[in-house]
C-alpha cells in the first residue's frame, strides 16, 4: 500500500451522498459548504430544490451528522420508501380534496415526529420535563397509537395506522377527548380528521411551550424530508402528495414557530411540474442549488485531498496526476465544460479517468488518451441518464436525441424545425398524451430546461441555470451541451460536408515526381491556376475571419475545411503538377463545386445574416466563379482583376 503511487489512492468518492456518507468522502473532507447548505442551516429556506446529483441528499447528510456542519439541535429525516408513498397516495378522506388531504396525512406525520422527539428530548435536554404534564399526554398518546418512541416500525406501518385513526378515530383520551362523544357531530370525514389532527399538533405545540424549546435554549428541532423522487410517477395523485406535503410544512412551520424548523429536499423537475392555487406562496421558500466551475474545482480538489493526502496540492493535481491540457484545452476546463454543473457529473467524470489510467493500464498518471476515453464513456451515461431523470415528467425526451444525431452540435432554429417537422407526426403517435409539449417552442424548452440544448445570447451560449431565462422566440442558434456531443456523434460544430483531398498524399508528400521542363523561375499555366486556388481560399478565410458575430464554434468549422483545400493546393510543388499526375484544370472545377455546395450548405443552415454568413456563402461563390472562369478560359482573362 506505502509504495502505491498517488494515483492509486486518488478518489473523488461515491456519487450519492447516502454511499458517499458510509464508504465515501462526505463527512471525512469531502462536504463543500455551499449558498444552498448555508441557506438550509440558516432556516431561512424551507425548500432545497436541485436536479438529480445536485447535492439535496449531501446537505441533508451533513445537518444529520454530529460532526462539525451539524445540526446542533434534535434532528429527523424521513424518506419516504415506495410503500409509505403508496400509503400517502392512497390516502383521502371523503369531504376534503386530494391535496388538502394529503396534507392532513403528512401534518400527522410531523406531529408524530415531533411528538416522539418531545418524549425523548424532555428526558435528556430538560431536567425533569419529562415529568411535565402536556409531555406525559404525548407519552399516552404515541402509546396508545401504537406510536411509542422506540418502538420501531417502519414508516410504512405507522402511516397506514395513522391514516386509518385519521380516517375513523384515534385514540385521544390522553388529551382528554373522548373521540366518539366529542367528534361525534362533525359534519364530514375530512372535518373529523382535521379536528382531530387539531388536537394532536395543539398537543405537541403546548409541550414544547411547556419546555420551553422556542429556538432560543437551544436550538430547535429540525425535520427533515428527502428521497420523495422515490415515490414519484405520473398519477396524479403523486402531485397531490408533494402538493400536500409543501402545504403541510407550511402550516406546521407557523404552527411550532421556533420550535421546528423543516427542510424539505425536491427535485428540481417535480418541483416544476407542480401546479396548485398556493404556490406562489412559495417562492420566498425556495432555494435552488446552483454550481459553478469553480465550485466543481473546489470540490474535485477537496475529495481529491481526502483521497490521497493533505499534502495533494491543486497544481500537482491538475499537473501531474492529470495532464496539464486535452486536445490543447485546459483540462478543468475539458473535463469541467462537459459535466453538467452538478457534483454528481464531476465525481463520476474524475473517477472514470483515474480508473481508466490505474485499473485499466496501470499507469501512475492519467494521460490526455485516458481523459478522452472516459469522455466518451461518461457522455453515454449522461445521455441515459438525463433520459431516466426526466421519466416522469418528459417520457419522450430520449425520443428527441435523434434529432441531434450525427450532425454538428450547432443547430439552427430553421434546421431544427425541419428535422422536428419530419419526426413530429411519430412522436405525436407515440405520445399522443404530450401533443402539447410536442411542438418545436416546446421541445426547445424542454430541451434546454434539461440542460441538453444551449442558447446563442451575444456571443455566448447559455445553458440552463446559467441565468434562468427561458429560450426567447428570436432566438435562433443552439448548442447541444458538451456533456452529450460524444454519445449522440455530434462532436464537429457544424455539419459541412468534409473537403475529401483529391490527389493520394503519398505520391506528392514521397517527391515522386520531376520538375517540369519550365523549371521553377518561370510559372507555367498550373502553377498560376493553383495559385488562384490558394488565392481564393486566402480571401475567403479572410472572409471568415471577418464574421466576427458567427459563433466561433462554426467559424472553426470552416475554417478548418477550407485550410484544408488551402494545405492541399501548398502541397503541389511549382512545376510539378503534370508529373505529379494532376489534371489542374478538373482540380479547379472540382474544388469550385466543393465551395459551391458549402455555400448552399451555409446559406441552408438558418444561421442569421448578422452573423456574417451570408457574405461568407457569397465570397465563396464568387470564388467558385472565378476559379470555373480560370479553368475555362486561358490565363489571366478574368477573375484576377478584383483582389482582396
Ligand atoms: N456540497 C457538497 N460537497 C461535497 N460533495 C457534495 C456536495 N453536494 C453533493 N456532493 C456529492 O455529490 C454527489 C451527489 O449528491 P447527492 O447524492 O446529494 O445528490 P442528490 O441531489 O441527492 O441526487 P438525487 O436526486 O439523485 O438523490 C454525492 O456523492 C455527494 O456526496
Ligand atoms: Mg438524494
Amino acid at each position: 500500500m506505502v509504495d502505491q503511487p498517488m494515483l492509486a489512492q486518488l478518489h473523488f468518492g461515491r456519487e450519492d451522498a447516502e454511499r458517499d456518507v458510509t464508504e465515501g468522502l462526505l463527512l471525512c473532507g469531502g462536504f463543500l459548504s455551499n449558498a444552498a447548505y448555508r441557506g438550509a442551516l440558516s432556516g431561512r429556506k424551507m425548500l432545497i430544490i436541485g436536479r438529480k446529483g445536485s447535492g439535496k441528499s449531501a446537505i441533508c447528510m451533513q445537518l444529520m451528522s454530529d460532526g462539525e456542519g451539524g445540526h446542533r439541535g434534535g434532528k429527523v429525516l424521513v424518506t419516504p420508501d415506495e410503500a409509505a408513498g403508496e400509503e400517502i397516495r392512497r390516502f383521502e378522506l371523503q369531504g376534503l380534496p386530494g391535496d388538502s388531504a394529503k396534507a392532513l396525512i403528512w401534518r400527522y406525520v410531523f406531529a408524530v415526529h415531533a411528538a416522539r422527539h418531545l418524549v425523548d428530548h424532555a428526558k435528556g435536554a430538560h431536567d425533569g420535563g419529562h415529568k411535565t404534564d402536556s409531555v406525559k399526554a404525548l407519552g399516552r398518546f404515541l402509546k396508545q397509537n401504537g406510536e411509542a418512541p422506540g418502538g420501531g416500525g417502519r414508516l410504512v406501518e405507522r402511516l397506514a395506522q395513522g391514516a386509518r385513526g385519521l380516517q375513523t378515530s384515534l385514540a385521544l383520551e390522553a388529551f382528554g377527548v373522548k373521540a366518539s362523544v366529542d367528534l361525534a357531530q362533525s359534519p364530514s370525514e375530512g372535518a373529523r380528521a382535521a379536528r382531530q389532527l387539531e388536537i394532536v399538533e395543539q398537543g405537541v405545540a403546548r409541550a414544547f411551550e411547556d419546555l420551553g424549546c422556542d429556538g432560543v435554549v437551544h436550538p430547535p428541532l429540525l425535520l427533515m424530508v428527502d428521497q420523495l423522487e422515490q415515490v414519484w410517477s405520473v398519477e396524479p395523485d403523486s402531485n397531490s402528495m408533494v402538493i400536500g406535503l409543501l402545504l403541510a410544512a407550511k402550516h406546521a412551520a407557523s404552527l411550532y414557530g421556533r420550535s421546528v424548523r423543516f427542510l424539505l429536499f425536491l427535485r428540481a423537475d417535480i418541483y416544476d411540474s407542480l401546479s396548485f392555487g398556493e404556490g406562489d406562496k412559495f417562492h420566498g421558500d425556495e432555494l435552488r442549488i446552483a454550481w459553478t466551475e469553480q465550485a466543481l474545482k473546489d470540490l474535485a480538489l477537496a475529495r481529491a485531498r481526502a483521497s490521497a493526502g493533505e499534502e495533494l496540492t491543486e497544481e500537482r493535481l491538475w499537473k501531474e496526476l492529470f495532464p496539464q491540457t486535452v486536445g490543447g484545452e485546459e483540462i478543468t476546463s475539458h473535463v469541467f465544460g462537459r459535466c453538467l454543473p452538478r457534483p454528481r457529473d464531476a465525481i463520476q467524470f474524475l473517477n472514470l479517468c483515474q480508473e481508466k489510467a490505474w485499473l485499466d493500464h496501470e499507469r501512475d498518471r492519467i494521460t490526455e488518451a485516458d481523459v478522452a476515453q472516459a469522455g466518451r464513456q461518461f457522455s453515454e451515461w449522461k445521455l441515459k441518464d438525463l433520459t431516466s431523470e426526466y421519466l416522469v415528467a418528459h417520457p419522450f425526451l430520449r425520443n428527441l436525441f435523434p434529432l441531434f444525431q450525427n450532425t454538428g452540435y450547432v443547430v439552427t432554429r430553421a434546421a431544427l424545425t425541419r428535422r422536428f417537422e419530419a419526426a413530429a407526426e411519430t412522436l405525436h403517435h407515440d405520445f399522443p398524451a404530450y401533443a402539447n409539449a410536442l411542438t418545436l417552442p416546446g421541445i426547445i424548452d424542454v430541451l434546454h430546461g434539461a440542460g441538453f440544448l444551449g442558447v446563442r445570447r451575444g456571443n455566448d451560449v447559455v445553458y440552463a441555470g446559467d441565468d434562468g431565462l427561458p429560450v426567447q422566440p428570436h432566438e435562433t442558434e443552439f448548442q447541444v451541451h458538451p456533456c452529450f456531443r460524444a454519445a449522440l456523434g455530434a462532436t464537429t460544430a457544424f455539419d459541412l460536408r468534409r473537403y475529401e483531398p483529391q490527389f493520394a498524399d503519398a505520391r506528392i508528400a514521397s517527391g515522386n515526381y520531376s520538375p517540369g521542363a519550365s523549371g521553377s523561375s518561370s510559372l507555367n499555366r498550373d502553377d498560376r491556376l493553383l495559385i488562384q486556388v490558394a488565392r481564393s481560399c486566402h480571401s475567403i478565410l479572410a472572409q471568415v475571419g471577418r464574421a466576427v458575430a458567427l459563433t466561433r464554434d462554426v467559424r472553426d468549422e470552416i475554417t478548418l475545411q477550407v485550410s484544408r483545400v488551402l494545405g492541399e493546393a501548398n502541397r503541389i510543388p511549382p512545376g510539378a503538377a503534370a508529373s505529379a499526375g494532376v489534371d489542374v484544370d478538373d482540380y479547379l472545377l472540382t474544388t469550385a463545386q466543393y465551395f459551391t455546395g458549402l455555400a448552399a450548405e451555409l446559406r441552408d443552415c438558418g444561421l442569421e445574416e448578422s452573423t456574417g454568413v451570408g457574405d461568407v456563402a457569397r465570397r465563396m461563390e464568387e470564388e467558385a466563379r472565378r476559379l470555373r472562369r480560370s479553368a475555362g478560359g486561358s490565363y489571366g482573362s478574368s477573375g484576377d482583376s478584383s483582389g482582396y
